[in-house]
């Protein structure tokens, strides 16, 4: 069967500046929650850090050549906030702006269109230590921060990306802390999670106010959950547990308030929402941006605990299992784009990441074959085309990720690139997935 796409279709790869730049304490940038987690023992993998990662910053012209040799037609990539704003707030960078000058210059000149991620989860060290992501003003920063980004590349930069998966940033970073800034609070995770929203809702009164031409919309990561079976409590758990992954952003930036399942389960540990909050939130988006990985079945579990609303995980029968232990699972990636535009928005979609990791390694010819992969993005580019079909306004998929990187709390054991990174070196390596995907890209689909 031949799955095809149209022709202006934005084929693309993605990335964050703390997973490639490297350069961390270069030409002017500030620290930020990242380089000070990354630096404390025993939080990542290894000993890794991000501080010269794929070297990009400094191989970022040879690395949009790469892009070009895949016919890429956009590129998702972060500013680094404190690249531009070293201690978050007040006087910018002159260095750190011209390095993304010459970033989006270079992407122009090979014809590939920028898409622009404000927030990839490194806060400049300096507002955490003024309270972070729990303290409402972090917002009010973060709206001055993107307002500079607007006026300074607005002319050239027409898809903006308030936050990536805020999600991640509140729970991970401040509740459960196997992200930065570590810390191990539910209060100050759900503080964070509204000023995060709050934040999203600022950017983007700051890009209207700034009257750029292009759009503006955020990234949620969302999961798929499904019962596990027709029991009550394996029902209830799953509406618990979709609430959490998915209505917990949606619901408040398509204007639908938080979960009231949600609201219920943690009472009086939810944050204060102010009058007017959640019209700022609600301010209208022009594109979504929806990273997909996996999905589960929940069933009931009786152990409890605050964030055990969640239910206990399970596999979709018989689905494979990626390197990080996601199962590999398209039709929710199907049924994820359809309920959106149905439930909130029939709004331009991006698939802004889908991609696996797989312990890639050279064989003697250097080749990286990782059919693993082809056959990931192959069975989610199907399901993606399916969504289209039945009406989804689906504009572009950017891969996750244009090369293998830092991988967070796992440093550089996961790769998920379409190009390898030999760390040692810097070489760079097409993998037979990159290779695949530029052919798809020339051909406009595949036959599977
Ligand atoms: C997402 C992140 C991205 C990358 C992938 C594997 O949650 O946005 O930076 O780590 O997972």
């Amino acid at each position: 069967m031949r799955v095809r796409f149209p022709k202006e279709f934005l084929w693309g790869a993605a990335t964050a500046a703390y997973q490639i730049e490297g350069a961390a304490a270069e030409d002017g940038k500030g620290p930020s929650i990242w380089d000070t987690y990354a630096h404390t023992p025993h939080h990542i993998t290894g000993g890794d850090t991000g501080d010269v990662a794929c070297d990009h910053y400094h191989r970022c012209r040879e690395d949009v050549l790469l892009m070009k040799e895949l016919g890429l037609r956009a590129y998702r990539f972060s500013i680094s906030w404190p690249r531009l704003i070293p201690k978050g707030k007040g006087r910018p960078n002159a260095k750190g702006l011209a390095f993304y000058d010459r970033l989006v210059d270079e992407l122009l000149a090979a014809g590939i269109e920028p898409l622009c991620t404000l927030y990839h989860w490194d806060l400049p060290q300096a507002l955490e230590d003024a309270g972070g992501w729990p303290a409402r003003r972090t917002a009010d920063c973060f709206a001055d921060y993107a307002a500079l980004a607007f006026k300074h590349y607005g002319d050239r930069v027409h898809t903006w990306l308030t936050l990536n998966e805020p999600i991640c940033s509140s729970v991970l970073g401040y509740y459960s802390g196997i992200h930065a800034p570590g810390r191990k609070s539910l209060p100050d995770a759900l503080s964070a999670a509204h000023t995060l929203l709050l934040a999203h809702g600022k950017a983007v009164g700051a890009f209207r106010a700034s009257g750029a031409r292009g759009r503006v919309g955020i990234v949620l990561n969302l999961g798929y959950s499904e019962p596990a079976s027709e029991s009550p409590e394996d029902i209830a758990a799953a509406d618990r547990d979709d609430a959490f992954d998915n209505r917990w952003f949606l619901g408040p930036v398509f204007g639908k308030g938080y979960p009231q399942v949600l609201l219920d389960w943690y009472g009086g540990e939810m944050c204060k929402v102010n009058d007017g909050d959640m019209k700022v939130i609600s301010a209208p988006i022009d594109v979504f941006g929806l990273n997909y990985y996996t999905g589960t079945r929940v069933r009931h579990d009786a152990s409890g605990g605050p964030l055990k609303c969640k239910g206990q995980q399970l596999l979709e029968p018989g689905c494979k299992l990626t390197e990080m232990g996601w199962g590999v699972w398209p039709e929710g990636l199907y049924r994820l784009l359809v309920r959106v535009r149905k439930e909130y928005a029939d709004i331009p979609v991006m698939v802004t990441e889908n991609g696996m990791a797989a312990p890639d390694v050279p064989d003697e010819n250097g080749h990286i074959d990782d059919q693993a992969r082809i056959d990931y993005l192959s069975r989610h580019f199907a399901a993606a085309a399916r969504a289209m079909k039945d009406g989804v306004k689906l504009e572009g998929y950017t891969v996750w990720s244009l090369m293998d990187n830092f991988e967070w709390s796992f440093g550089f054991s996961k790769r998920f690139g379409l190009i390898y990174t030999e760390y040692r070196t810097q070489a760079r390596i097409m993998k037979e997935s990159a290779k695949w995907y530029a052919r798809v890209i020339a051909d406009g689909g595949f036959d599977i």
